[in-house]
């Protein structure tokens, strides 16, 4: 198949939909792979070392007028759409509930879109999911930004001129962020404490060392597709009581709590945060979703009672060729399911052409 790969265009979006190390394993089995001029630049693949694996770099115009299948991270914008063929394949984050006019622009061009953000949570696709490859990288640099802002180091240290303490790291959500900087934040030296509803995560949280909070409820969050749902307001006060002692005395708190289909629930008021350490870093990684702390503003970092509040607009892109590579293998790996070397299988009842794929031929499948 004659695939294609652009330079994003999002602004701060340093990463690039395929490597060369994939391309060049896509190029073995037969595909043709047209990369726009710097598609890599900013993931550190040069235009040199796609050339070496044998992909062509090409203008825009020219890629899309030949694509077959377009690889993107993020969604095309419409003037990329219009430069698109009828009837390419399109894979990329898509966001669909969010971006229905972009949808309706593919449809309308009868392309169909497979939406990386949709992969379904089943153990068959965990080497496809975009979402946990990318939050596991979030995971880890929301610990190096909030060190970086810290006064203070993470290891207990023992000096000729007297003992430093650990840091105290407090961490909402254990999914895939949260478990990721469980594990850097004591690799670094802190102590750990973690706050999650749902009750499978103590095991994970304690297995990397960390120390789960209890909250003294007979509710526990339902999940739903791996997702958790909603809990009610008389458990998230509980937890706050459950968790505020720890808040009160931590150095750096990381916020990961996302809950399916809703806003982000706010578990940090403005009220707590008056009551924090002098000096403690909150990051919260929940901002894109309207944040876990009331105080947190997207993409800026802002210092209220003492604190700072850091709200990182996508964390991935920060680490682009880490996150390059693991977001090209998700791709390469769904495509081996969705086609064969020659073209797409369009197998319409399979759960994860089922999941993932919003248009088709004209239709909308949502
Ligand atoms: P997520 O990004 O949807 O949510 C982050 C965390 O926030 C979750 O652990 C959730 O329980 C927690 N949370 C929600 N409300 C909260 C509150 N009020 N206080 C504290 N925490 C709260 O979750 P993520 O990281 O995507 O993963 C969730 C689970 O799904 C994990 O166990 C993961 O292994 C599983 N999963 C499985 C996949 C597969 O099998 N293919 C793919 C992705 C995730």
């Amino acid at each position: 198949m004659k695939i294609a790969v652009l330079k994003e265009t999002r602004y701060a979006e340093n990463r690039v939909a395929l490597t060369p190390q994939v391309a060049q394993q896509l190029i073995k089995v037969g595909h043709t792979i047209q990369i726009e001029e710097g598609a890599g630049y900013a993931s550190n693949f040069s235009n040199d070392a796609y050339e070496k694996v044998g992909c062509e770099i090409a203008d825009k115009t020219a890629i899309l007028a030949r694509a077959e299948v377009l690889l993107k991270v993020n969604a095309p914008d419409p003037s990329e759409i219009e430069l698109m063929k009828e009837g390419t394949v399109l894979i990329s984050y898509l966001y669909a509930t969010f971006n229905t006019d972009l949808v309706q622009q593919l449809n309308a061009k009868k392309i169909s879109a497979f939406a990386m953000d949709a992969i379904p949570r089943i153990s068959r696709a965990q080497n496809m999911d975009a979402l946990s490859s990318q939050a596991n990288l979030a995971g880890y640099k929301a610990v190096i930004l909030g060190a970086a802002q810290m006064g203070k180091i993470f290891p207990l240290l023992m000096t000729a001129a007297g003992t430093l303490t650990p840091a105290r790291v407090l961490i909402y959500g254990a999914g895939v962020a949260g478990l990721q900087a469980v594990a850097t934040a004591k690799r670094l030296g802190a102590v750990v404490e973690v706050s999650d509803v749902r009750p499978e995560t103590k095991e994970q949280v304690e297995s990397l060392g960390g120390k789960f909070i209890e909250v003294k409820s007979d509710e526990t969050a339902k999940v739903e597709g791996g997702y958790a749902k909603e809990v009610s307001a008389d458990y998230l006060a509980k937890q706050k009581e459950a968790v505020n002692k720890s808040l009160f005395q931590a150095d750096l708190v990381i916020t990961t709590a996302l809950v399916m289909g809703k806003k982000a629930p706010i578990l940090i008021t403005e009220d707590q945060v008056k009551q924090m350490k002098l000096g403690a870093v909150i990051v919260d990684m929940a901002v894109e979703q309207g944040g876990n702390c009331e105080l947190s503003e997207y993409d800026k970092t802002i210092v209220k009672h003492g604190v700072q509040v850091i709200g990182p607009a996508n964390l991935p892109a920060t680490l682009p060729q880490n996150a390059s590579e693991l977001y090209a293998k998700n791709i390469q790996n769904l495509l081996n399911l969705l086609a064969t070397k020659e073209a797409f299988k369009w197998e319409l009842e399979e759960d994860i052409t089922k999941g993932t794929l919003i248009c088709h031929a004209g239709k909308l499948m949502k």
